[in-house]
């Protein structure tokens, strides 16, 4: 029988988003400080040797799902080496990439044929100067990227948009067709206060709620499903493919069907996305500690897993900026 690791709230893990790098090559507002520059360095980055050793005893533990995350993954040099390495694991079943697409073009072809199976893109608007604003990068790489990704076989391939009152939120029918006419999945996400970038975008928080009845009026919703292992919950476009998914960790939160722990590139182990709770492993990678010892180690990590985010209770508390475990 496949193990699975269990935490005191009697939570499955079964998938791990990993995060290859904190370092980015676009600097969204909500996301990452401008002009930052206090990246982890390349000394504590775990190895891919390292990675592969993590990963293969998270499968032995019951992890079949593996997401590879930022900062922006793709960034990581040779990062395409990394993931046909990871979906060869024994145990690993779902491997998939959450990128913001801007090196798509060139990466997609290899990516997919080393065994990356699905991937999410981060896209907030189709406004070459908005898009600019948001990410100060160029909006047309990103389309390329899509494309590239679309032409290569990749299927689904689910659109990420943070929708922001004032900024884009007058957007949300227009990326309805945009996926409509590419095949895309598209996923509205709540904004959260992850460090002082994404406490500063809370005042343009939107409960989704809202979206979701406006595109009630225009369209006709009926529920839907996607593969896939996140909090997302998916409504179909009645008489279309497309499914929109609505992330709510603000307005309806999903803690208590919470599956997931984070890898951080200095090789750190998040218990949750909004608390600190950390187990790290690097150390002991670094210590030559035996699989069995590792795999232990894990077990022991799980027991500090915390119930719920607080960002609606404790919105000033110090965590960590999205970039440094990918969303
Ligand atoms: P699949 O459902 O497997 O396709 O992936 P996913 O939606 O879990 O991954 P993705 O990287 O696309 O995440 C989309 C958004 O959901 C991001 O904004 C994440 O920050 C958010 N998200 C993902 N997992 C969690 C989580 O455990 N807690 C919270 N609060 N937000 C999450
Ligand atoms: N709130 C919500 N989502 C965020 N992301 C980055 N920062 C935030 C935030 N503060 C999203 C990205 C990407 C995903 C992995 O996380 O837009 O789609
Ligand atoms: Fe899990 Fe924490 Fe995300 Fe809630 S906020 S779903 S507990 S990682």
């Amino acid at each position: 029988m496949t193990p699975t690791l269990t935490d005191p709230f009697g939570r499955h893990i079964e998938y791990i988003r990993l995060s290859v790098t904190d370092r980015c090559d676009l600097r969204c507002f909500y996301c990452m400080p401008e002009g930052f520059t206090d990246f982890e360095t390349p000394e504590h980055w775990l190895t891919f040797d390292e990675i592969e050793r993590v990963i293969a005893a998270f499968g032995r533990l019951g992890v079949n799902r593996v997401r590879v995350t930022g900062g922006e993954p793709l960034v990581r040099k040779e990062l395409p080496q990394l993931t046909s390495r990871l979906s060869a694991l024994p145990g690993v079943e779902d491997l998939s990439l959450s990128t913001n697409a801007v090196q798509l073009a060139k990466y997609s072809e290899v990516l997919r044929r080393g065994g990356v199976q699905r991937l999410n893109v981060s896209l907030d608007t189709l406004k070459p100067e908005r898009f600019k604003a948001i990410t100060k990068g160029k909006l047309e790489k990103v389309i390329e990227g899509l494309m590239a990704a679309k032409a290569a076989g990749f299927n689904p391939i689910k659109i990420n948009m943070v929708v922001m009152k004032g900024v884009n939120d007058d957007e949300v029918e227009k990326m309805v067709d945009f996926c409509l006419k590419h095949g895309f999945t598209l996923r509205f996400i709540e904004t959260m206060p992850m460090g002082d970038t994404g406490r500063n975008a809370s005042d343009q928080y939107i409960d989704l709620q809202i979206i979701k009845k406006r595109l009630m009026q225009r369209y006709d919703l009926v529920p839907g499903v996607m593969p896939g292992g996140g909090p997302a919950r998916y409504m179909k476009v009645a008489g279309t493919d497309l499914n929109i998914g609505f992330i709510t960790p603000m307005s309806q939160h999903f803690c208590e069907t919470c599956n997931r722990v984070r890898l951080s590139v200095d090789g750190t182990l998040y218990m949750c996305l909004g608390q600190d709770h950390n187990f790290e492993l690097r150390p002991l990678l670094r210590n030559g500690i035996s699989d069995s010892e590792l795999e232990a180690a894990i077990i022991k990590a799980m027991a500090l897993k915390p119930e719920r985010h607080e960002f609606s209770d404790k919105p000033g508390q110090v965590v960590r900026f999205m970039s440094m475990t990918g969303g």
